[in-house]
């Protein structure tokens, strides 16, 4: 699947990520029941979701994994600790030199600026002529988890060829600007309007203005399945292109909602078929005609791309 744009800029493949299950790299039994669940992403957490004195061996427990495990149809991806601790180097270096090949992304989490995207692209690069990898095959996934990374969200987006999606980090976002919150993906009480809407339609922009995916983070409290797709829809209806899921339950959850329903499916391969045979020689040359009550033209058809193209990813 490639970017439905119309900017003739050249992009990265965008991988299918509806789904993108969080596994602590520390847990070797999670580690096993991922492979098993239909999320279309996995990233194997060395950041917090997995202790500090937990983290020298979950490197090394991440590698055998991403080289012994059964991942196909997903996308591999793993996260690693933020420039500001002393651990990014060595997680990079020990998951990308063991395991480079059967690994499609880093996320890097907390990024503040380019500069440390770059310090990351530069480090893969090292590793993959060192290595024999093919060169800038790996991406990078960004999280913006603070007020100086979503301030500077536009030049993260632009920082590196290697940039595939930008990740909103809800609770490290919430805890870094003051939110009166405890409840991550709920709304802080006392606001009576979505307190996330400024935030997740600036990271959508930039990510959209640099053809990538823009992905909204975890909802913790796992057992509430509707509390899930709520907030899930929320993003879904914005344009998001997926979600971060913590539990088996939240997967399906997930891929449902970040595809088009069969009928909004069907009526966009509709208007496509429509756009195409008025538009043509035979069609009357026209550049807008009727479809039952409603009238199309090309911005319709670039709306019935973007639901097409969710929907062909999706395999429907
Ligand atoms: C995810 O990393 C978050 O902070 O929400
Ligand atoms: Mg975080």
């Amino acid at each position: 699947m490639t970017a439905p744009s119309d900017t003739g800029q050249a992009s990265r493949t965008l991988r299918p990520r509806r789904s993108c299950m969080a596994v602590p790299g520390s847990n070797p039994r999670f580690l096993e029941k991922a492979q098993g669940l239909p999320a279309d992403q996995v990233f194997l957490d060395l950041e917090d979701a997995c202790a500090p004195l937990a983290k020298p061996d979950a490197r090394h427990t991440i590698v055998k994994f991403l080289n012994e495990g059964d991942w196909t149809g997903k996308t591999r991806v793993v996260r690693v600790n933020d420039w500001t601790t002393h651990w990014t180097y060595r997680d990079v270096i020990t998951v990308v030199e063991g395991a480079g090949q059967n690994l499609d992304c880093i996320m890097l989490p907390k990024v503040q600026d380019a500069q440390q995207v770059q310090a990351l692209d530069m480090l893969l690069t090292q590793i993959e002529t060192t290595m024999g990898f093919e060169v800038g095959r790996i991406g990078i996934e960004a999280q913006i988890e603070n007020a100086k990374g979503l301030v500077n969200v536009d030049e993260i987006a632009a920082s590196s060829p290697r940039m595939e999606t930008i990740v909103f980090g809800p609770a490290d976002f919430m805890a870094s600007i003051n939110m009166k919150s405890l409840v991550v993906g709920e709304q802080p009480p006392g606001y009576p309007s979505d307190a996330y809407h400024y935030i997740l339609m600036r990271i959508l922009m930039a990510a959209r203005m640099h053809d990538l995916q823009a992905i909204d983070g975890p909802y913790l409290q796992i057992k509430d399945v509707d509390g899930f797709r709520e907030v899930a829809q929320r993003a879904a209806a914005l344009g998001y292109d997926g979600k971060w899921v913590l539990h088996p339950g939240q997967v399906e959850a997930a891929n449902e909602i970040f595809s088009p329903s069969q009928d909004d499916y069907d009526h966009a391969e509709m208007i496509l078929d429509a756009y195409e045979y008025f538009t043509s020689e035979k069609g009357g040359k026209k550049g807008s005609a009727m479809l039952g009550d409603e009238m199309i033209d090309e911005a319709s058809r670039k709306m019935a791309l973007v639901i097409a193209g969710k929907g062909r990813a999706a395999g429907m």
